[in-house]
């Protein structure tokens, strides 16, 4: 059961909400209004510390100054072209983020699920093209438990009935194993294979980390079999868990990485597939796109974005705040938390079912001014902006204490 809101403006724009936009979604009853850093501020003026970042998408914190300001240079001069014309930011955008992930070639989408359709259909047409694969039998290897997206083909091939029950028929040439079994995958492998797709972090899953040696061993695998290893960087990526690819964690570089969420800076949606010529090149003219994909707006502020991590800075800060929460949430189990898993500053906390469902701790939560989402069932799920301090984050690990000992 939701709490219900109290204050009537926020009653009244829920209520308005729910009569107006599918239900696809079962929000928290608080209406933002603004926000700053890692805070956020509702209709009524209450302030809540935001742990969640948009899933992740508002890494550098709300409004980072840098990236309104490269936003607003933007809007002051050029928005949307389309690629039927070139435009001045897409390629010193494409320069910066290929540099940033030391490959060739950037192609740029939207959303994280684009980004992900998008490497399903370039490592088919490079295994029919370059593999020499026989047409239409390419076949990806997936984890269990993972999380790509919402398009029909993505929730194809998730395991969790509520992402896909309802949506079939379902495309074919998806193979699943069990996440962090790397014998598993090496046992999947076909002639057919043209991928392996995997988060390098389980983030939707519930911040599952694989066993350590997992990525070296999925990268030693893909080697040896020819088949390309597609890192989905799109939760993981970007500073989040103190390096600025999860990968990086096991010194593994993929053939192909999907970004998205952080790349647009919290401001506008921007993914993008990044991997080398002899994988990205197999596209020609014609055979994918997106009117909106490498926009100048979204390009200009994805510039910033690779520019902010470039010195290293919210890596860090990410990798000693990170250690700090851990510490802190460490002290909780036994205390209405079961296990916490964590890495960098991206924290899954399983509740106590004694003491409630993840739901009912993120509603109570709330009513303390600390925004969490919970993910399957009793896990609370913690990505606060990298920007937030240590004292924000004792603070709010103080309220959680407060909250499970009821
Ligand atoms: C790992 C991963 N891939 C893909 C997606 C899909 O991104 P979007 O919601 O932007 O389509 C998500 C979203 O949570 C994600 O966590």
């Amino acid at each position: 059961m939701t709490i219900p809101a109290t204050d009537a403006t926020t009653i009244q724009l829920i209520d308005v909400e729910n009569a107006h936009v599918a239900r696809n979604y079962a929000p928290l009853p608080v209406v933002v209004a603004r926000a700053e850093g890692a805070w956020v501020t509702d209709v009524e003026g209450k302030r809540y510390l935001d742990l969640l970042s948009a899933y992740s998408a508002v890494n550098f914190g709300h409004r980072h100054p840098a990236l309104v300001a490269a936003a607003t240079e933007q809007l002051g001069r050029v928005t949307l072209t389309s690629r039927a014309f070139h435009n001045d930011q897409l390629g010193p955008f494409a320069d910066a983020l290929a540099a940033l992930c030391g490959k060739d070639l950037v192609l740029p989408m939207n959303t994280g699920a684009e980004a992900v359709e998008t490497g399903i259909k370039v490592a088919r047409a490079w295994a029919y093209r370059v593999k020499g694969v026989a047409a239409d039998t390419a076949e990806i290897v997936v984890a269990g438990g993972n999380f790509h997206g919402r398009t029909t083909t993505i929730v194809g091939f998730s395991d969790d009935p509520q992402a896909r029950e309802g949506f079939g028929p379902f495309a074919p040439g998806f193979v699943t194993v069990p996440f962090g079994d790397a014998a598993a995958i090496d046992a999947a492998i076909t002639p057919a294979t043209a991928a392996v797709l995997i988060e390098p972090i389980q983030g939707e899953a519930g911040v599952i980390v694989p066993p350590d040696g997992y990525l070296r061993a999925v990268r030693e695998i893909c080697d040896r079999h020819g088949v390309l290893m597609i890192a989905d960087e799109i939760q993981s990526g970007l500073g989040r868990v103190g390096t600025t690819f999860a990968c990086d964690r096991e010194g593994v570089v993929p053939d192909v990485y999907l970004l998205g969420k952080a790349l647009g800076g919290g401001i506008v949606p921007l993914s993008a597939v990044v991997a080398d010529e002899a994988v990205l090149g197999v596209l020609r003219p014609g055979e994918h796109g997106s009117t909106f994909g490498g926009n100048p707006l979204a390009c200009a502020v994805g510039r910033q974005v690779v520019d902010m991590l470039a010195s290293g800075e919210f890596q860090t800060r990410a990798a000693a705040l990170g250690e700090h929460l851990a510490t802190r949430l460490d002290s909780l189990i036994g205390h209405g938390v079961t296990a916490v898993r964590t890495a960098g500053l991206w924290a899954g906390v399983d509740i106590d079912p004694a003491v409630g469902t993840g739901r009912e701790v993120a509603e109570r939560l709330l009513g303390r001014g600390v925004l969490v989402k919970d993910t399957h069932g009793q896990t609370v799920r913690i990505a606060p902006p990298l920007v937030v301090r240590a004292t924000e984050l004792d603070w709010a690990v103080e309220q959680l204490r407060v909250v499970l000992a009821g």
